[in-house]
């Protein structure tokens, strides 16, 4: 198997420590993509928080400042360089140590813009290069230079970095990298490689380890979910564990670990979701039933030029199915609206999608175009100002369907895992329903990390209010 050996890095992460020793130092980290480039973060803050730094919320104070941008949507770029701009100021102030990795910085236009605009970035890495911050963090310090370490190739599998979680009951647990299957519009196979499992055994021993320290929800991350393993050469790479082989036998086997009461997952891909994973989440109490299951168009002929392998019949199909097969599934989706080519009938068909599904949550995109995709260069793009204008009207679809949804939540009884505090009102707790509604309710400190039965009273839009009894 191709897991690189860290041991390097981990002295490195000594070698600062030493230099750091009693100089109370702070670092900032900003994280501005999706929940993998959240447990990404995660490992950054674990090995700058071995060398000594301290986390904090304000920029204005840390010696080492760190971005972990995206570049999923032109705002999620456009957010990275006005943030610089104020970096520099504290540079010059406390001679922080800059530090920008993630998605972005696979693309070679950013990293040659950074280069001529912002030459006071010290430390340029990328997705495939993580693991390396901590040599890359020894040189500044040592010689105060400027370094690049960003790989084109796909990165090996790299297991053993020490990781600093943001929360203490929800888990954030990568089970792959990478993507293989090139949607037209979407830059991640650009930026990320190909799809990379980590080892069955790794998985399971990193949530038996959650387990232990008393998390209760873990949430399985990667690109495609459900082709887990697939597009690997499983058996000739000795990644076959105790039977498991499949995203399906995956889910079994974390379903058997004590203490872990919540299972999620992000994102499956409809093309991948076989019988066996609509088994498993039947038969695996812990799995919630509750899907996130993107479609991104309702439109069989947007689908095509998207490259997303269904149609808007079989995804109709597959929702029918796993309702049949998962009494009480729920689901979530993404849609992108203004794809190049969709005419007002193929926008139809989305809303008709959203009607007939009657979904959760809607996560709601306008097409972004992306430097060296398909979808860039297609001719028939949408001018904004219709984009914009469908936007809204599936908005308005949207709202009116979860405001009918939540009102039917309002007398039932719910699980809810309680989370915390609210940010909100810190008198009150919030948890989570199987769903993945906020839940708001009275109670004492002993119950942060239950799973309690909680009698819903009102809702309110972004959250429901409830009682424990
Ligand atoms: N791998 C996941 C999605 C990751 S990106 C999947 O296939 O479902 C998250 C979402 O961002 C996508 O589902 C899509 O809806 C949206 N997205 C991706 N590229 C986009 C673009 N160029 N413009 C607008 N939205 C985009
Ligand atoms: Fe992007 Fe498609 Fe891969 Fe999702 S499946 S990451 S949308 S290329
Ligand atoms: Fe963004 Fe990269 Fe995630 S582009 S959405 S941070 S995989």
């Amino acid at each position: 198997m191709g897991t690189i050996n860290i041991d390097q890095q981990l002295d490195y992460i000594d070698k600062v420590n030493n230099i750091n020793k009693g100089k109370n130092l702070k670092y900032y980290i900003l994280t501005m993509g999706c929940s993998l480039n959240e447990n990404d973060s995660e490992k950054l803050s674990g090995i700058v928080t071995k060398m000594g730094y301290t986390k904090t919320e304000n920029i204005e104070e840390a010696n080492l400042i760190l971005f972990n941008t995206c570049c999923i949507r032109e705002n999620a770029e456009e957010r990275l360089f006005g943030k610089l701009g104020e970096a520099k100021k504290y540079k010059e102030k406390n001679n922080a140590i800059i530090a920008i990795g993630g998605c972005m910085m696979q693309e070679k236009h950013i990293v040659e813009k950074l280069h001529k605009s912002y030459p006071y970035v010290d430390i340029i890495f990328g997705t495939h290069t993580l693991h390396k911050v901590p040599e890359d963090i020894y040189k500044i310090l040592v010689d105060n230079g400027r370094l690049e370490d960003v790989l084109d190739i796909d990165g090996e599998v790299i297991e053993g970095l020490p990781i600093k979680r943001d929360d203490n009951i929800k888990a954030l647990v990568t089970i792959m990298n990478g993507c293989n299957n090139f949607c037209t519009y979407c830059i991640v196979p650009y930026v990320r490689g190909r799809e990379r499992s980590r080892h069955p055994k790794d998985i399971l021993e990193e949530i038996e380890g959650l387990a232990k320290q008393g998390y209760k929800e873990i949430m399985l991350l990667g690109q495609n979910v459900n082709s887990y393993l697939r597009s690997e050469k499983w058996k000739e790479k000795g990644l076959d564990y105790n039977g498991i082989n499949s995203f399906a036998t995956l889910l079994r086997a974390i379903n058997k670990i004590d203490g872990i009461e919540r299972i999620r997952f992000i994102s499956p891909h409809p093309k991948d979701f076989t019988e066996d994973v609509i088994e498993a989440i039947r038969d695996c109490e812990k799995i919630c039933n509750f899907i996130h299951l993107p479609i991104q168009s309702g439109s069989s002929n947007i689908l095509k030029t998207m490259n997303r392998k269904y149609t808007k019949e079989s995804y109709l199909e597959l929702v029918n199915k796993m309702r049949e097969k998962i009494p009480g599934v729920k689901f979530s989706t993404d849609i992108i609206v203004g794809f190049p080519g969709e005419t007002e009938e193929n926008f139809e068909d989305t809303l008709d999608v959203v009607r007939k599904v009657n979904f959760e949550q809607v996560f709601m995109f306008i097409y972004s175009r992306r430097v060296g995709t398909p979808a860039d260069k297609m001719e028939n793009q949408i001018p904004e100002e219709i984009k914009h204008k469908r936007f809204e009207k599936l908005k308005d679809l949207v709202e009116s369907q979860i405001d009918l949804n939540n009102k039917e939540y309002i007398g039932t009884t719910q699980k809810v895992l309680i989370e915390g505090y609210s940010k909100n009102d810190s008198s009150k707790l919030t948890g989570r329903t199987e769903s993945n509604k906020v839940v708001i309710l009275d109670g004492k400190n002993e119950l942060i990390g239950k799973m309690l039965d909680v009698k819903i009273i009102s809702e309110h839009k972004w959250y429901l209010k409830g009682s424990l009894n």
